[in-house]
């Protein structure tokens, strides 16, 4: 930025009229004040607040009070119409002959290089007690690998099984960008390449007052800012020039997950093969909700597409709705684990519908226009957020996988001590799983051994069977590496 760039004239031109109360201070700031500033209003997605909020409340057009701008996910009326999701594969479905033929399919493209894997890792650990990037916590339960390994471990034995280099493509947020950064660098990005690895950071938005729709300053020379949710992703890649690169390399698809899950199965050809062989643009794997009121995302039905209603935006008597055989109606449970198609993420980021905001309200303290600091005491602001799984229904096919939750889902969201997605709970899905895959190649295992299997030793249930030739016994924990 030129010193010509930085006049007071530029940033007014830079920032919409009914914004420019955001530079009532300018004149008290110094240089690197002003810089930032600049950056920041630079940065600012104007033209979705527009969208979001209409002209600013009080000025024609705008909607002026907090009930104005609340706005649920699904009006009431809708709610009744809600059904299982269309397109679904349950696991009753699966015979053999369309496992083979999606492996086949799923193995086909990954050996082809037409798939590329992106984890999500904007948000920090907060509900986990842990104030490091998420993925930086240690969670194997025998060799201590963070969740950052385990993907990277996971991804590698994909590439060996598939004879392929794929791509990871990290999202972070303000707090968990460097960190995460500097955590790769001094590990040798964990055995990736450079050119295998892309860290790249996702955007923020602005807060906003609730009864006036200003944006809130959190100094005189900074907005409050915060993390645009992890359905930022298709704006923060598109800024990267990623899509361009993705398209002259011919990856077609990219398959999404959560840096919070370690079971899942990076690039997993069988979900790949399925979302290619009925010609799906954004497919998503779930599982069968444990109980009614289970903390995920459901996968529902409503006007004829597949929609994912989070859990708090879902009355209790829709969530507990039965079949005749006692089944729940809204079984299937969101887990994060999507594969889109490129061209389709491409069509997505020219279009405002695709990814609406969902709001927030929050307690957000703030600076006035004549510099006064404020410290509400209860919700005062709105923040914005997209959300990635709302790109299912604005596909013109989708698909909807069920897995079995003890194969793909075992979380780490809350503290040591909390009711479900300990540490714990996900060490002990870890050591169930190779557990079973031991046995099945023959191995006995002592009463409460822990075992954990490197995917380059072995990916999956087929590679430990072929691992084993002679019978075996395990009586200590082991990692298999
Ligand atoms: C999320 C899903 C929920 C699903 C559950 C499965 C949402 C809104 N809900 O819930 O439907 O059943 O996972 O585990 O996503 N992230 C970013 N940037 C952001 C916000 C989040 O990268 O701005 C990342 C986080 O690092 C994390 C993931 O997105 O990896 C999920 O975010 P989180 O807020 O933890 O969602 P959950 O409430 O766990």
């Amino acid at each position: 930025m030129s010193q010509r760039d930085l006049s007071l004239q530029t940033l007014r031109s830079l920032c919409p009229s009914e914004h420019h109360y955001l530079l009532s201070h300018w004149d008290d700031l110094d240089e690197s004040q002003r810089r930032g500033l600049y950056e920041q209003i630079s940065q600012v997605d104007f033209e979705g607040l527009r969208r979001e909020f209409g002209s600013l409340p009080g000025s024609e057009g705008g909607t002026g009070t907090e009930e104005g701008m609340a706005q649920s996910v699904c009006g009431t009326s809708q709610l009744a119409d809600l059904a299982e999701p269309p397109e679904a594969v349950r696991l009753s479905e699966r015979t053999p002959q369309l496992l083979a033929e999606a492996n086949l399919e799923g193995s086909r493209a990954i050996s082809a290089g037409e798939v590329a894997m992106v984890l999500v890792a904007g948000g920090q650990g907060t509900r986990l007690g842990f104030d490091q990037p998420k993925g930086m916590y240690s969670i194997g339960p025998v060799s201590g690998r963070t969740l950052f390994q385990m993907h990277v471990d996971s991804l590698r034995g994909a590439m060996k099984k598939f004879g392929v280099s794929i791509p990871l493509l990290i999202m972070t947020g303000p707090s968990t960008d460097g960190p995460t950064r500097e955590y790769f660098a001094k590990r040798g990005n964990l055995g990736l390449s450079d050119q295998e690895l892309m860290i790249f950071q996702q955007g923020t938005m602005p807060a906003v007052d609730a009864k006036t729709g200003r944006i809130l300053m959190e100094s005189t020379s900074s907005i409050a800012l915060s993390p645009d949710g992890h359905g930022g992703i298709v704006r923060a890649l598109a800024k990267t020039g990623w899509f361009e690169r993705a398209e002259q390399r011919g990856i077609k698809h990219l398959f999404y997950a959560q840096v919070d899950n370690p079971l899942v199965r990076a690039c997993d050809p069988l979900l790949i093969g399925l979302h290619r062989l009925v010609g799906s643009q954004a497919t998503t794997q779930v599982v069968e909700k444990r109980f009614a009121t289970e903390k995920v995302g459901n996968v529902v039905k409503l006007a004829g597409k597949t929609q994912i209603i989070e859990y708090s935006d879902l009355p209790e008597q829709v969530a507990r709705q039965t079949n005749p055989d006692g089944s729940l109606k809204l079984w299937a449970g969101n887990i994060a684990v999507h594969v889109f198609d490129i061209d389709f993420l491409q069509q997505c980021r020219h279009s405002a519908q695709a990814l609406p905001f969902h709001r927030a309200h929050k307690t957000v303290g703030y600076v006035d226009e004549f510099g006064k600091t404020h410290v509400p005491e209860k919700p005062n602001a709105i923040k914005l957020e997209r959300f990635v799984f709302d790109l299912l229904p604005a596909a013109s096919k989708s698909l909807v996988v069920e897995s079995l939750a003890s194969e793909s889902f075992a979380p780490v969201k809350n503290a040591t001590g909390s009711a479900s997605d300990t540490p714990e709970t996900c060490k002990a899905a870890l050591v169930d799983l190779h557990r079973r895959w031991l046995r099945s190649a023959g191995v006995e295992l002592d009463e409460g051994c822990s075992v954990e299997i490197h995917p380059l030793w072995a990916w999956d249930e087929q590679e430990v069977q072929a691992r084993f030739q002679h019978s075996a016994r395990i009586q200590s924990d082991t990692f298999f590496t």
